[in-house]
């Protein structure tokens, strides 16, 4: 009997739509290569991590349809750093061990030729240590922030635009009809992406995003401007990350162990208040779109993107490029080195071609 090459496919961080799209389409791909079988690790590497193993087979039967579904079959977690894994204390208090050498070992242990870590910025950072102690990895760059650099676009992203400008939509015909301000915050973490596409494509009088500090006082003159006009509404996207010149960003507490991230949350009711502050006279109401822009089916595009991740993914591992990351560039699927992406953030420039037409077609963002 031959023995089958085996492939270990996770997903880490938060999710993502289209995640289920990059499992099937490694499979896929994987099943025209004679001699080759997909494993999937159970909540990022915590399946590997645990005792016993929490494994997955990923072939036709466990992936058919599924890029079609939002979440992860492989089920994901940002709180399972295998280089920094919090560990409970017998007295019930928390520490942090490193536990990749373990991890190595076993992934070797069950014979695993490579690993296909699917995840954003901070999992292909772990990816990339991981590489730097002799793990066969590559990665696949999944956000809804759009933020992981050394590629066009990451899949989810639009997925989420589409949702918020959705929601937008809504909130617009809302404001009309009661003469309000109304203030939508949007996910994006410390990039303004998912704002900034969501401005655009509903029409925001107003965008805030974290790469442009704004002055309360001009987001003030640029709302009575329109009140003054007659247009007695207006319609404001914040990004989660967006903060007021010389301010800081909105927070909320985090208890969970074992979680890395700031929690942004909450800029929409801080800048409620400070419209208020600055003289705004208009009633205003909040929306915090959440978790909805992570949910639910992805869009055809980021399907195919997702797919075509799948696809380059397990070509990467057949054709040993390790420590590298698939990416999308000037509409082709290409790869890059873990390091080089995980140099720097993709963060909008404020000479961003799309904040120039933003401006040039009135919204404001409060600079
Ligand atoms: O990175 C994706 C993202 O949805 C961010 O936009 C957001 O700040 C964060 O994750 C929320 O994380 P969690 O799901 O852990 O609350």
């Amino acid at each position: 009997m031959v023995t089958k090459k085996k492939v270990l496919v996770l997903t880490g961080g938060g999710d993502c739509p289209g995640l289920n799209a990059v499992i099937r389409g490694i499979v896929k791909r994987a099943k025209t290569e004679k001699g080759w079988s997909v494993i999937g690790s159970i909540e990022a590497f915590n399946g590997v991590l645990k005792e016993p193993m929490q494994l997955m087979k990923l072939n036709n039967k466990t992936t058919a349809g599924i890029h079609v579904k939002g979440g992860t079959i492989l089920k994901t977690t940002n709180k399972g750093n295998p280089l920094d894994f919090a560990v409970e204390q017998p007295d019930g208090s928390w520490t942090t061990s490193d536990r990749s050498d373990e991890l190595i070992e076993k992934i070797k242990s069950i014979g695993i030729e490579a690993v296909i870590n699917i995840g954003g910025d901070g999992s292909q950072r772990i990816s990339q240590k991981l590489f730097e102690k002799g793990l066969n990895i590559v990665g696949v760059p999944k956000t809804i922030d759009n933020d992981v650099s050394s590629t066009d676009f990451t899949f989810g992203f639009r997925t989420a635009v589409q949702i918020a400008t959705d929601s937008f939509d809504k909130l617009v015909t809302t404001a009309e009809s009661h003469h309000r301000v109304m203030i939508m915050e949007v996910m994006g973490r410390d990039a303004g992406w998912i704002a900034l596409h969501t401005a655009m494509a509903g029409g925001a009088e107003v965008c805030l995003i974290p790469e442009i500090p704004y002055d309360i006082k001009k987001v003030v003159d640029h709302i009575n401007s329109r009140y003054k006009k007659g247009k007695g509404f207006v319609n404001i996207v914040v990004a989660e990350g967006a903060k007021p010149k010389d301010g800081s960003v909105t927070t909320v507490i985090s208890d969970e162990v074992g979680y890395e991230n700031q929690r942004l949350r909450g800029v929409a009711f801080a800048l409620s208040a400070q419209l208020k502050a600055a003289g705004c006279k208009a009633d205003i109401r909040e929306t915090v779109l959440g978790h909805t822009q992570r949910g639910g089916t992805p869009i055809a595009f980021d399907r195919i993107l997702a797919t075509l991740f799948g696809v380059k993914a397990f070509e990467m591992v057949l054709n040993k490029e390790y420590g590298r990351m698939a990416s999308y560039r000037n509409n082709n699927i290409t790869s890059v080195s873990l390091k080089d992406a995980i140099s720097d953030y993709n963060y909008i420039k404020t000479d961003n071609y799309m904040v120039k037409a933003a401006k040039a077609i009135g919204i404001s963002f409060g600079d």
